[in-house]
């Protein structure tokens, strides 16, 4: 053991003074208990001063126990108020950090929206699924053949000009985007077993110069039933079945004579709109007829065995007069709150 410290008051003094600076200045609570150590601990002044008590003289062992006595109740005491404060200020800084604002703004994930054109192909594909058809698809970029001479347009037919066809280069590739869904009836033909049921919804490309009424990529549905005996009758009961599904039961279809290469007769079709806005009319939907020998020929069936019909109207179209939508750009711009408006049913 070390030689007994002298108890003196101002030794004491000091001792308590050293150790209120060392609490004051602890920021935290380790650094008090580091000052708890130096000035309390086993080795420190005042536990040397108290058990130098031991060796005082009998009739000052009183005197000099109460200023070591007072001494250390003032350190402690200093102590035990500095770690109340610090204590609390940590237990503050931790709530503060824990914090979570409850009146935050959410940044969450807004869900997106399909688009009423697709929603209005999966629509009308439905229908004809609902009457066992079948969904048949055909490549956008297309063979001249299957767009055209397949087709029985004529070699100099003015659809093939310029003006209306996206050729791709080079043009002996005879590639092109297709102008019309009814290159799948072709396809269809050659690709399975008849009889054959399929509708044929997709994207299809002319030269046009987007404005409200046109736009140079569009979709159509195409329609083609071959089987034996089917006749204009049949064509007639599909296309009312459909208006009546999309329009409701008091929708009608009308058959006006036209032309069309690949079909004969041909006619335009228009549908009876009930429930337009502005009251019930008339609206061009499609085309229509019985699909041409020559198609049947380009297929390989034998047109005295398999008759049938075909039939193919804009999406975009339906979707205008269905919606009473009066600019085209709106289905091509993108802007989410278009196909938000639509929620999930057309
Ligand atoms: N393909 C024609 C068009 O794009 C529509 C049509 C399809 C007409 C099938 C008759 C039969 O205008």
């Amino acid at each position: 053991m070390s030689e007994p410290t002298l108890i003196t008051e101002s030794a004491a003094a000091e001792v308590v003074a050293a150790a209120l600076r060392a609490v004051a200045a602890a920021s935290n609570s380790a650094e008090l208990r580091v000052a708890r150590a130096e000035f309390t601990g086993e080795s420190s002044a005042l536990a040397r001063m108290n058990a130098s008590l031991k060796a005082a003289p009998n009739d000052q062992k009183a005197a000099l126990g109460k200023i070591v006595g007072q001494a250390r109740g003032q350190v402690n005491t200093a102590i035990a108020a500095r770690e109340a404060e610090l204590v609390e200020a940590e237990e503050t800084a931790r709530l503060a950090s824990e914090a979570v604002d409850v009146t935050a703004v959410a940044t969450r994930w807004r869900p997106g929206a399909r688009h009423p054109l697709t929603l209005l192909m999966e629509q009308m594909g439905d229908i004809f699924i609902g009457m066992g058809w079948e969904i048949a698809e055909g490549p956008e970029l297309e063979n001249e053949w299957f767009n055209f001479d397949a087709m029985n347009f004529d070699e100099d037919h003015p659809a093939r000009a310029m003006q209306d066809t996206f050729f791709v280069d080079p043009v002996d590739s005879h590639l092109l985007l297709r102008t019309h869904t009814s290159p799948v009836q072709i396809r269809s033909l050659l690709d399975r077993p008849l009889p054959v049921y399929v509708v044929a919804p997709g994207r299809v490309y002319r030269t046009d110069e987007l404005d409200a009424t046109h736009t140079p990529v569009f979709h159509q549905i195409e329609g083609l039933a071959i089987d034996r005996g089917l006749t204009m009758a049949n064509l007639r009961g599909t296309l009312e079945h459909l208006a009546r599904a999309m329009f409701g039961t008091d929708a009608k279809i009308r058959l006006r004579p036209n032309y069309f290469p690949f079909t004969e007769p041909s006619a335009e079709m228009d549908v009876w709109q009930p429930n337009a806005k502005g009251g019930a009319r008339w609206v061009e939907w499609g085309g229509c007829g019985m699909v041409n020998s020559n198609v049947l020929l380009a297929a390989g069936i034998d047109p005295n065995e398999y008759q049938g019909f075909a039939f193919g109207m804009g999406i975009e179209r339906t979707l205008q007069f269905r919606n009473d939508m009066n600019d085209m750009r709106d289905m091509v711009e993108g802007d989410i709150r278009f196909s938000q408006q639509f929620g999930l049913v057309v």
